[in-house]
């Protein structure tokens, strides 16, 4: 199946004229997010060296949290009637404006839509001197349906059993080798393979920001914000289907969609930016991705 990425350049709210309502397996929404400044690009210059203060990427400033609740809600509302039955809604912000932000989606998608929050850690450490410093972004997980698309076992939802579980639970091996252990729940045995791993729970520290912000890796595009690749491809692989449809109405520098047409996903992705639009319209001739761009 053919795996067409789409970049528009627009507004958010106008999602619903780009894309069918309930036609899409996952929206991945990483919006301004109340930060109280203004984000420029790092440029590439001569050589290897970067000038940090570049183009502006886009203006985070608000008046107050109740303007930007403001601003979020109607292009939460739009996003939400792209999702199919079997979709879900990934919010991304960090502790300016989740909490608010949590109750605003509860009140607009119902709280038996909230499925999860993942905590995300960038490992970029504190720089708090004078306090506990907040170290983690968190992604709120709202579905359409009862029965969201979820891969629990792919292996981007895996990670290693601890060595003690190892040590002390991994004692047997099957015809071909590969260590288990058995356990008993309600009456059933269930088998567990040493070399699947665990399922991967919700906090998630695995996926440094270093590999899409810093201009000596090869990932990075010099655009503010810009989401490593291995988070999206978690994200894409856990919650949509090949061939499905992904939208990503902030796109940014286009993380979602390439991550999207790496795994064979169709993608549509918006920015009201156009330093956003040239970014990920490079970052696709780079690699030779053809896509479709509209200019509204
Ligand atoms: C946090 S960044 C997204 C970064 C992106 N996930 C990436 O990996 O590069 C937020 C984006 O929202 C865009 N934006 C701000 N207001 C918008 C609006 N009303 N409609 C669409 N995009 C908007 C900004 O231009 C910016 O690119």
């Amino acid at each position: 199946m053919p795996c067409g990425v789409t970049l528009i350049h627009d507004d958010a709210i106008h999602l619903a004229r780009w894309v069918h309502d309930r036609s899409a397996d996952l929206v991945y929404m990483d919006p301004p997010f109340n930060v109280g400044t203004v984000f420029r690009a790092r440029n590439k210059l001569v050589g290897s060296s970067w000038r940090a203060k570049g183009a502006l990427a886009y203006d985070d400033r608000w008046p107050s949290i109740d303007e930007y609740l403001l601003w979020l809600s109607p292009r939460l509302e739009v996003a939400w009637c792209t999702l199919h039955e079997e979709g879900t809604l990934w919010l991304h912000l960090d502790h300016r404006a989740v909490h608010d932000a949590k109750v605003l989606c509860d009140r607009l998608f119902g709280r038996s839509a909230f499925r999860a929050e993942v905590i995300w850690t960038p490992g970029n450490g504190s720089r708090n001197r004078n306090f506990l410093g907040i170290t983690h972004q968190t992604i709120l997980v709202y579905a359409r349906g009862k029965q969201p698309i979820f891969h629990g076992r792919d292996p981007v939802m895996r990670e290693p059993f601890a060595a003690t579980s190892l040590a002390m639970h991994f004692t047997q091996r099957d015809a071909h080798g590969r260590l288990f252990r058995e356990r008993i729940i309600g009456g059933k045995r269930y088998r567990y393979y040493a070399d699947e791993g665990r399922a991967l729970g919700s906090v998630w520290s695995d996926c440094p920001s270093m590999e899409a912000n810093t201009p000596l890796l090869n990932e990075t595009t010099g655009y503010a914000t810009q989401k490593p690749l291995k988070l999206l491809t978690r994200i894409v692989r856990a919650a949509s289907r090949k061939g499905g449809l992904i939208v990503d109405p902030f796109c940014g520098s286009g993380t979602t969609l390439m991550a999207a047409v790496r795994d064979e996903r169709q993608s549509l992705g918006m920015d009201i930016g156009a330093l956003a639009i040239a970014t990920s319209r490079t970052r696709f001739q780079h690699e030779s991705i053809e896509i479709a761009l509209q200019n509204t």
